[in-house]
């Protein structure tokens, strides 16, 4: 047996029977698949649920593995791969060339001062420099949190006062759809409303825009690598339970929460990933169209490619640009093998000119897989059918690191089943859970989809800093039992297979970004004009939902002219653009004078949402004032 086969491999059913039955035998042989500088004293420590400790003593690295472990073997074969078809760049690192460029990284980092445990902010757009500040913390031990730089100032802000960054790692802007986006300003507004201002922020500087310096803290990362071309930085050998990461994600209230991850858990959870679900091997093309200011972007832009030896593309870029083919003509160019998308983007390429599916050679390619948000069955059929290769949905959360719920075909072709992601995944005991009994329901009921902990290898260990909100959030909301709470509603059909159902908290999910609406109505309320007001995610044929906005006005006789509305509207887009970012703009926001609330003054939101989606909005009998429904129907164009 080799390392890391793990005897029951062959059948799916024994594979995950194993892992939940012997959890340390199983995963213990898993470990295998990673390099460990000292061999840890236990597979698991579950002493004090529902935390979880996975390899504990053992000594790893998550950019040794990513990195340094394969420039014996792949020194000068392709790891990062860059491509902007904003800025037409295009520019191959070898596994040798990246090791160069993050100990450049690691070097510039200790001399602005970053120690192991300090945190690192990275506030960037796809650039090979917010990669190696990535591995540099990992190689470092310092705790990187990665914005997404689609975020504004509060919400950045909001992010380094949770984190307390001793540096923040930036550049002058992005450019999206061939539209230079700064983030110098927004970078320097969120400093300025942060109680914990970072000592220090390095600039790339892209050449794109210019952009202000602040005296003493803003530091050149171009001067800086010249100083360090022939740095050589060993890796820290960390505990496997040190961290590794912090990934800010939203939830039902409107601060977000801090995902903190391991090292070595995550390591051998996204070792095996890559063997058992992405089917990847050493020396090929991984090719994710993420943004690593996302899950997905850390687990599968960053670590999992590189960890198994892969090639990997990062693209800045749109599905679109310069023509609806470009995604295939990397594929075709790099020779990718296993690729990774969202079904917002397949939905937006189903628009286009079904020819561009074959004009590139595609015989590289295995198996395209889909995550992030519901695949439809025609947007899954129809690529499926075009390039002619396998698609394979995949679920899970900024919470889990890699899959809950697909098919695992490095353990057994098990058939996928259109509109389902499959089945549980080796190390996740899923279960469906009645909301109010939290007795497990019957096939083909609806239930809340938990996992009984102990939680797999790569999950969160904790929210950053707040242990008590880690087991309040996810822990304590399935009545009599400790389950961990997915927040999604699901069914389970007489096979086996899993349905997801959308959300049971306030989460919506926008062309598979996930967006809590209790901050945007924070910002929309932050607007003067604002008496109050409810977001809810409603149903959009090319982006899964988007966000829609009732604003009750302090003064309702503002929006009675139709210009007075639309001027009032654009203003209240544009704060939520300023605060929290474009990608958190409602597509709509509707005046009216009164909101939907229960007799105790709670929103009613699954009802507004209902009504926006032309459902019936259910059992009405707490309502305070019938009469706010009918608002809301006239004010979404349906008749009361
Ligand atoms: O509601 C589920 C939805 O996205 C949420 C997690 O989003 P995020 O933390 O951004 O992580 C994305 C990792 C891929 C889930 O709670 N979701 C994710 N994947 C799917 C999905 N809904 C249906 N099908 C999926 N494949």
């Amino acid at each position: 047996m080799g390392a890391g086969d793990v005897i029951g491999a062959g059948s799916l059913s024994g594979f995950h029977a194993r892992s939940i039955a012997d959890r340390e035998g199983f995963w213990g042989e898993l470990a295998a698949l990673i390099d460990w500088q000292a061999p840890f004293e236990r597979v698991l420590d579950y002493s004090r649920p529902p935390f979880t400790r996975w390899f504990v003593g053992g000594r790893t690295n998550l950019c040794h593995n990513a990195v340094d472990r394969h420039l014996a073997a792949r020194r000068d074969q392709p790891a990062l791969i860059y491509v902007s078809t904003e800025t037409d760049d295009e520019r191959v690192y070898s596994f040798g060339e990246l090791h160069r460029e993050v100990m450049r990284m690691a070097a510039i980092m200790r001399e602005l001062g970053v120690r192991r445990g300090d945190r690192v902010l990275i506030y960037m757009p796809m650039i090979p420099e917010a990669t190696f500040a990535m591995l540099a913390c990992a190689r470092i031990g310092a705790i990187h949190s990665v914005v997404f730089g689609g975020f504004a100032s509060h919400s950045l802000a909001s992010r380094i006062d949770d984190a307390s960054p001793v540096l923040v790692v930036s550049a002058d802007a992005g450019s999206r759809a061939g539209k230079v986006v700064p983030y110098k300003p927004l970078l320097d507004a969120a400093i300025d409303l942060a109680r914990n201002r970072p000592a220090n922020v390095l600039m790339v500087d892209r050449g794109l825009v210019p952009f202000e310096r602040v005296a003493a803290r803003d530091r050149d990362y171009a001067q800086l690598r010249e100083r360090h071309l022939d740095a050589e930085v060993p890796v820290e050998w960390l505990e496997s339970n040190e961290i590794s990461y912090t990934l800010y994600t939203s939830g039902t209230t409107g601060v977000p929460k801090g995902v903190q991850r391991d090292v070595g858990g995550y390591a051998v959870a996204l070792a095996a990933s890559m063997k058992y679900i992405f089917c990847g091997n050493a020396g090929e093309t991984y090719f994710s169209t993420s943004d690593i200011g996302w899950v997905v972007g850390h687990s599968y832009i960053v670590y999992g490619p590189l960890i198994a030896g892969m090639g990997t593309i990062m693209y800045e870029g749109t599905p679109l640009r310069p023509d609806a083919g470009i995604l295939w003509k990397l594929v075709e160019k790099y020779r990718v093998t296993v690729m990774f998308s969202a079904p917002t983007a397949i939905r937006v390429l189903k628009k286009q000119d079904p020819s561009w599916l074959t004009r590139y050679d595609l015989s590289s390619l295995r198996t395209l897989f889909l995550a992030g948000e519901p695949l439809d069955e025609p947007t899954a059929r129809w690529i499926g059918e075009a390039l002619g290769k396998p698609i394979v949905d995949n679920y899970w959360q900024t919470e889990t690191g890699w899959p809950i719920l697909t098919v695992a075909h490095g353990v057994e072709k098990t058939p996928t089943r259109l509109g389902s992601p499959g089945m549980p995944m080796y190390g996740y005991d899923v279960r469906l859970l009645h909301e109010q009994t939290g007795e497990e329901v019957g096939t083909n009921e609806k239930g809340v989809v938990a996992i009984m902990p102990p939680l797999p290898p790569g999950c969160m260990q904790t929210v950053w800093g707040d242990d008590e909100r880690f087991v309040k959030t996810y822990f304590s909301t399935i009545p009599g039992r400790l389950a961990y709470s997915t927040f999604d509603w699901g069914i389970r059909d007489e096979d086996g297979y899993y349905f997801i159902l959308g959300r049971t908290d306030d989460v919506i999910n926008v062309a598979g970004h996930r967006l809590g609406t209790r901050e945007i109505e924070e910002s929309l309320s932050s607007h003067p004009a604002v008496a109050e007001c409810a977001v809810v995610g409603v149903a959009d044929a090319l982006k899964g939902q988007v966000a829609m906005a009732f604003v009750v006005l302090k003064d309702p006789s503002r929006a009675a002219a139709d210009d007075a509305r639309m001027a009032l509207e654009g203003e209240l887009m544009a704060t939520v653009d300023k605060q929290l970012g474009a990608v958190a703009r409602p597509s709509r926001v509707h005046f009216v004078t009164l909101l939907p609330k229960t007799r105790s003054g709670k929103v009613l939101r699954r009802s507004i949402q209902a009504i926006c989606e032309a459902r019936d909005p259910g059992d009405l009998t707490t309502i305070e004032d019938p009469g706010a429904l009918e608002q809301l129907r006239r004010a979404v164009g349906l008749q009361a």
